[in-house]
C-alpha cells in the first residue's frame, strides 16, 4: 500500500516509516523539519519537505502522491508552548490536521490513522488507569487542539466515509526522542546524566506518567493499518511510574551518582496519568511489550551512541 506519513521526521513517526517499509509499503514523509531531524529519515521513503499549514503544498503532494492511507502524526507537541502560545498550538495541530484531511478527502484516502494523546486530554483522572470513556478535561491548549481532530475524523467519516483510527498515547519514550525539547523526561534525563549534568524534576517527584515504548507505538501503527475502523484507542501500558523512579532508573543505567534537583511543577502538567489499554487489545490484538527498564536502557544507549 502507499501510506503518507505525516510528522516523519519526529521522534515516533520516523519509527513508523521504517516499519512500513519494511513491511513492503510505499511510504511518502510530510515534514516541515520544526522539530524533526533529516537524520531520522529513512531514504526509502519520498520526502517532501512541506508545513502541514500550508494548504495548497499540501494539496500539491496529495494530488501527486495519491496515498491509499494517511499516517497524521505532525504536530506541535510542546505543552508548555502550547500554554505560552495557544493561536499557534491551534493553527498547527486543528487548521493543519484540517488540511491534511482536506487534501486525503480530496483524493480518495481510505483511511487517516492519527497520533492523538492520552496523556494530555482526560485532564486529572476520576478513575485510574483511565479507559477511553474517561470524560475528556484537557489542561492545556495541546489538549484541547490535538482532542479536537478525533471530532474531524468522526464528522468525515460520517459525512464521507473516510475511515479512521485513533490511538491515544501515553508518554511515548524511546531512541531518536529529542533530549534538547521540554518533553520527554527519559532522554532529558538521560542526555544530561551521560554529560553528567544535574536534570531538574519539575514538582517533588511523586507526579507520575505511563511510560509506553516508541517499539510497542510502531506496532499499533502497524495493526491499525488494516484494524481498529472508526475507533479510538489508548496506546499505553496502565502502570502508574513517578518522575523519581524514572530519576533512579535512568541515574542506574547512566552511571549517573548526583541527585537531582527540584523546582515548582509547571503550568500545563496533569499530577498523575495512566491509562488503560484493553480496548486495543481487543481491537488491534495489542499490548506492550517492552519492559520499562529495558526500554530505558536501550534508549540511554542510544543518546551514549548518537550526537543528538
Ligand atoms: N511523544 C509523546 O509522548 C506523544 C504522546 C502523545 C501523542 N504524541 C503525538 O505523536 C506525534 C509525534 O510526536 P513526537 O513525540 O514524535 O514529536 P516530534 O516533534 O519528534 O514529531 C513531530 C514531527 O512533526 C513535524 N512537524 C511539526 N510541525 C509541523 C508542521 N507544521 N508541518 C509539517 N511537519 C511538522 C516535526 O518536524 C516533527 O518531525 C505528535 O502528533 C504528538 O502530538 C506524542
Amino acid at each position: 500500500m502507499k501510506i503518507l506519513v505525516t510528522g516523519g521526521a519526529g521522534f515516533i513517526a520516523s519509527h513508523i516509516v521504517d516499519r512500513y517499509l519494511q513491511l513492503g509499503h510505499q511510504v511518502v514523509v510530510i515534514d516541515n523539519l520544526s522539530t524533526g531531524r533529516r537524520t531520522n529519515l529513512n531514504p526509502a521513503a519520498r520526502f517532501y519537505e512541506v508545513d502541514i499549514t500550508d494548504a495548497d503544498a499540501i494539496a500539491e503532494v496529495f494530488a501527486a502522491e495519491q496515498p491509499e492511507i494517511v499516517n497524521h502524526h505532525a504536530a506541535q507537541m510542546d505543552v508548555r508552548r502550547s500554554v505560552d502560545e495557544p493561536i499557534f498550538d491551534a493553527h498547527t495541530n486543528v487548521i493543519g490536521s484540517l488540511n491534511v484531511i482536506g487534501s486525503a478527502l480530496q483524493v480518495g484516502v481510505e483511511k487517516i490513522i492519527y497520533a492523538s494523546t492520552g496523556g494530555a486530554i482526560y485532564g486529572e483522572l476520576d478513575y485510574s488507569p483511565a479507559d477511553e470513556e474517561h470524560p475528556i478535561r484537557p489542561l492545556s491548549p495541546y489538549g484541547i487542539s490535538k482532542h479536537t481532530v478525533e471530532h474531524y475524523l468522526y464528522l468525515y467519516q460520517y459525512l464521507e466515509g473516510l475511515d479512521f483510527t485513533v490511538l491515544r498515547y501515553a508518554n511515548v519514550y524511546g531512541p531518536r526522542q529529542n533530549p534538547h525539547g521540554e518533553a520527554g523526561v527519559v532522554a532529558i534525563f538521560g542526555k544530561q546524566m551521560l554529560a553528567g549534568q544535574q536534570p531538574t524534576i519539575f514538582g517533588d517527584g511523586t507526579d507520575t506518567r505511563d511510560y509506553v515504548f516508541v517499539g510497542d507505538v510502531v506496532k499499533a501503527n502497524q495493526l491499525a493499518v488494516e484494524a481498529g475502523s472508526g475507533q479510538i484507542c489508548n496506546i499505553s501500558t496502565a502502570v502508574a511510574t513517578s518522575v523519581q523512579e524514572i530519576f533512579d532508573t535512568v541515574a542506574e543505567v547512566s552511571g549517573y551518582q548526583g541527585k537531582a534537583g527540584y523546582a515548582p511543577a509547571r503550568p500545563g502538567d496533569v499530577r498523575h496519568n495512566a491509562l488503560d489499554s484493553t480496548k486495543a487489545q481487543q481491537l488491534l490484538d495489542w499490548a506492550p511489550q517492552m519492559p520499562l527498564s529495558e526500554g530505558i536502557a536501550l534508549t540511554v544507549d542510544y543518546l551514549r551512541e548518537s550526537k543528538i
